[in-house]
């Protein structure tokens, strides 16, 4: 007997993966596609988040499974462990970090993503028109010209990386992609406000340029980088021997919604021959309110912009985008084509412009149908009314904040992120800080609401970053109130009610 032969059962029988019988499946899928749709219907009936409980834990800790099990038995684990405790997303009183809400369009389009499940990488596939078309259309509402190239990625953690790694490919002045960072006669710095999100440090740190290379300016009262400071600064690290390559502005900060003066920035990048990367992971669609639009002013004059459409597009995560202005300059960052990968002029690997060539990822996944389908299906201009409803909500909680005694507003209200605090007379600023912490904690646990909590000039307090269609002004009065009545609760237990 040859080797070959023992590696075949003796009966020769094979097997697959699908279903033995497909109408049970199907009547399985149906169930799934009923309870799910249940699921995001009742989501305001349900608390806003849970703790897990201990045997859910314990059961969701097993050994590797063996052998098959009935479907329907996995699903019904999946109802009874899994489902009941989310993160609280899909809630309407979701709004901590920036975390995006999904909708019902975007569940059935991951279901039709998954099974047609193409390889994005590149080929002669409806698909790829897809993603084409989704990349065209992102193109045209950020205003960059006919031609730019643009990339669907994970999030705006990922655009932001393959963004800056085109930036030091062209602005380096060496061959970054032959001597990596070892062809460097000076250190290379890029320059943003210490107020970037850490998907920046984050990329530097990856790219081999560290957090030496990462140089944080300061900001103005309203959390915008000081532009002044950043002259300075560039000033200064020339004549110290460093090498500027380029300016990432803030269309949107994390912690306050900050929008850096990006015109100014682009005026800088276009003098000094830098390359302007914008990170507007949420902030960016503000643009497409006309009564914001002006905030937003020289972003489309970025050399590449990165975004998410999970956030305020409320797509299902994963998915985020980064246009380059130069197409040629973005394929030539990340272009590779060993022999097996060799693109034809007919057949399956014809077509050319791969998406693999323009970022890390050789396999990707079919996110732009979500996209595709969300936006035929939505259109534009109810994006824009639900994107402006989310500001005037976030304005109107800024209102209620200032409007009591109580309660402080700890940063100007600037697109949809609302920082703030409870105040108390007689305690210290620590004291104030161990307060808020837990009346944000308390206000989670008893699944009121999932805000988060941050540090806004050092001190400690209650954010509300809102990226989401589900909520209603009434929820933003609870939430008002509940601090109200957590932190009365906390300064005098006598009140807390049993
Ligand atoms: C301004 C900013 N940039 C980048 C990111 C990272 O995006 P993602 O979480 O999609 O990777 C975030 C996330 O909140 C962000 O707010």
């Amino acid at each position: 007997m040859s080797d070959k032969d023992t590696l075949l059962p003796p009966d020769r029988s094979e097997e697959n993966l699908d279903p033995e019988d497909w109408e049970a499946t199907r009547a399985l899928g149906h169930r799934m596609l009923d309870d799910m749709m249940d699921y995001m219907k009742t989501v305001a009936d349900r608390p806003a988040w849970q703790e897990i409980p201990e045997q859910v834990v314990a059961r969701l800790h097993e050994p590797l499974p063996l052998e098959s099990a009935d479907e329907s038995l996995v699903y019904q684990q999946f109802k009874r462990d899994v489902l009941p405790y989310p993160l609280g997303n899909i809630h309407p009183r979701f709004w901590a970090w920036v975390i995006g809400t999904g909708t019902p369009m975007g569940v059935l389009s991951e279901l039709l993503a998954a099974t047609m499940n193409p390889n994005m990488g590149g080929g002669v596939q409806a698909p790829y028109l897809v993603e084409k078309q989704v990349l065209e259309w992102m193109r045209e509402i950020f205003e960059f010209p006919e031609g730019s190239s643009g990339l669907l990625v994970s999030g705006g953690s990922m655009a932001n990386l393959v963004g800056l790694t085109v930036a030091r490919h062209v602005r380096a002045g060496f061959d970054v992609r032959k001597q990596g960072l070892h062809g460097s006669p000076k250190p290379l710095t890029v320059y943003g406000s210490t107020q970037m999100h850490s998907s920046v440090q984050k990329a530097l740190e990856l790219m081999g340029m560290g957090t030496d290379g990462l140089r944080l300016v300061e900001t103005r009262p309203d959390h915008s980088i000081d532009v002044e400071a950043l002259g300075r600064m560039l000033e200064e690290d020339r004549a110290a021997g460093m090498q500027p390559i380029c300016i990432v502005g803030n269309a949107g900060t994390v912690n306050t919604g900050a929008v850096d003066d990006l015109d100014a920035l682009a005026d800088i990048c276009q003098a000094q021959e830098l390359w302007f990367h914008v990170d507007g992971a949420f902030g960016a669609w503000a643009a497409i309110v006309p009564e914001r639009a002006a905030q937003m002013r020289g972003m489309s004059r970025a050399d590449s912009l990165a975004f998410d459409l999970h956030k305020w597009l409320y797509m299902p995560i994963e998915i985020g985008c980064v246009l380059v202005r130069d197409n040629a300059q973005h394929r030539d960052t990340f272009s590779l084509t060993p022999a097996y990968l060799e693109q034809t002029v007919r057949g399956v690997a014809a077509g050319g412009n791969w998406f693999s060539d323009y970022g890390v990822q050789l396999s990707r996944n079919f996110r732009a149908l979500k996209a595709w389908m969300s936006l035929k299906t939505y259109g534009i201009e109810k994006y824009r009314r639900l994107i402006r409803q989310n500001m005037e909500q976030a304005v109107y909680l800024g209102d209620q904040v200032e409007a009591h005694p109580q309660l402080q507003l700890m940063a100007p209200v600037s697109l949809n992120i609302v920082v703030f605090r409870y105040r108390a007379e007689g305690l210290d600023e620590v004291a104030l800080d161990e307060l808020n912490r837990e009346i944000l904690l308390r206000i989670q646990e008893r699944g009121i609401a999932v805000p988060s909590g941050t540090r806004v000039n050092d001190r400690y307090v209650i954010r509300v970053a809102h990226v989401n269609h589900r909520t209603r002004y009434s929820d933003m009065d609870l939430l008002v109130q509940s601090v109200l009545e957590i932190g009365g609760e906390i300064l005098d237990p006598g009140q807390k009610p049993e």
